[in-house]
């Protein structure tokens, strides 16, 4: 029996993927029947299921579990699940379609079929009331908001049969690790607890840090990144995975990280999105999720430590991965190491620290004197040779 915390609501992962027998076949049929033009969120949500990371949804949900998601973080059967994974589309398709009747669902930038949809109900929504449980906001300058206004005027729902996960990039097949591999990985290396540290951007050494003590406290650590579209001004895949690759490489002592990533499109919904990374970490077989400071957030619509304290309010029986939580974490210069808020006596003065903008400002100028305190230079340079490129 494994050791490893159970899949989340389920005693066996729920992967949607057809088999592959069937996929060629399933495939062709998909081009007969009406369409559903999919956004890249909606997409990576498909691949989410193909994979088993969405364990137990059976496809896209309906008025009742989309409900329950904003207001309650529960499903109408009364399992934990904080954010909705919803699908939309216009009226007139919606209005088209009839109880039981399969709609393949193609991906809007590439047109690939990526699955297909046992249509089931429609209903439209109030997207700000949407906005305002999930987000905590309905500003529309917010990167999640925005993606949730946007939406289509009704939400669609049903079964879900995926049929590919190739939107996911070519180059990264190396770092595609479904739950159960991920599982089968870890109870190989004898992992029980296994910590997943989630990350959007290339590893500082803050991030090294935290990763660094997930493994002192934990059997071993999965750095999982986000390989879905970002919003703007975020490292892409390409750069991030590299120095990831390197940082591992160089500093890191063999067989106690395991890089993947996953396909998921970020939200930004800080405390909502933590709980919901902490989910789908259970389905890889995580038993805790690193949470920091701002994690998922957005701008300042959080407050540094909520994404952790919302983990206070939903029990183990609701939820089985836990957070590691930390305090603002970085290099003390009169301690002469890393250290966080909890640890470090010292003024701010003696903290090495650079602000997102100031980072993009020297590494877009080229320079490399990016203090080694702050980040890796191996780090450095790969992210600079990416700027000089013309990012
Ligand atoms: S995230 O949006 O994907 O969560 P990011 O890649 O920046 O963002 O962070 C990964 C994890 O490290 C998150 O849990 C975040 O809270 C944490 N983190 C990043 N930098 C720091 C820091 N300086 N101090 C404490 N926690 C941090």
């Amino acid at each position: 029996m494994s050791k490893l915390v159970p899949p989340h609501g389920s005693d066996t992962l729920k992967p949607l993927m057809v088999p592959e027998v069937e996929r060629n076949e399933e495939i062709k049929r998909a081009e007969s029947l009406k369409q559903i033009r999919m956004t890249s969120r909606e997409t990576s949500d498909v691949i989410m299921m193909a994979m088993g990371a969405y364990t137990p949804l059976e496809g896209f949900m309906g008025h009742d579990d989309w409900k329950g998601a904003c207001q309650d973080m529960r499903l109408s059967n009364g399992l934990f699940w904080p954010i909705p994974i919803t699908l939309s589309t216009d009226r007139d398709t919606a209005n088209s379609l009839k109880q039981g009747e399969e709609v393949a669902l193609v991906d809007d930038e590439t047109g690939e079929v990526m699955g297909i949809l046992e249509f089931s109900e429609s209903y439209t929504i109030d997207k700000q009331w949407e906005c305002e449980h999930v987000f905590r906001t309905a500003e529309e300058k917010h990167p999640g908001v925005q993606k949730v206004m946007g939406q289509k005027e009704v939400n669609v729902a049903g079964k879900v049969r995926a049929l590919s996960e190739s939107h996911y990039p070519k180059t990264y097949d190396y770092l595609f690790m479904r739950p159960a591999e991920t599982r089968a990985m870890f109870s190989e290396k004898g992992w029980s607890t296994v910590t997943a540290f989630q990350t959007r951007n290339p590893m500082h050494r803050s991030h090294e840090h935290l990763a660094k003590l997930a493994i002192e406290m934990t059997d071993g650590v999965l750095i999982h990144q986000v390989l879905g579209a970002l919003k703007k001004g975020d490292i892409p895949a390409e750069v991030r995975v590299k120095a990831i690759d390197k940082l591992l490489n160089d500093y890191f002592v063999p067989g106690t990280a395991i890089q993947a990533g996953y396909p998921i499109e970020m939200r930004y919904a800080g405390p909502r999105e933590a709980l919901l990374h902490a989910v789908f970490r259970q389905n890889f077989g995580c038993s805790h999720l690193v949470v920091g400071r701002d994690h998922a957030g957005a701008g300042d619509y959080y407050g540094p430590f909520d994404a952790q304290h919302i983990f206070d309010h939903v029990s183990s029986d609701d939820l089985k991965t836990r957070p590691l939580k930390f305090d603002m974490t970085f290099f003390c210069s009169k301690c002469q190491n890393m250290a966080t808020g909890k640890t470090c006596p010292h003024p701010e003065e003696d903290r090495v620290t650079i602000s997102g903008t100031k980072l993009r400002e020297m590494l877009s100028e080229g320079r490399t004197d990016v203090p080694p305190e702050f980040s890796r230079p191996e780090v450095v340079q790969i992210l600079v040779d990416w700027y000089q490129k013309g990012s």
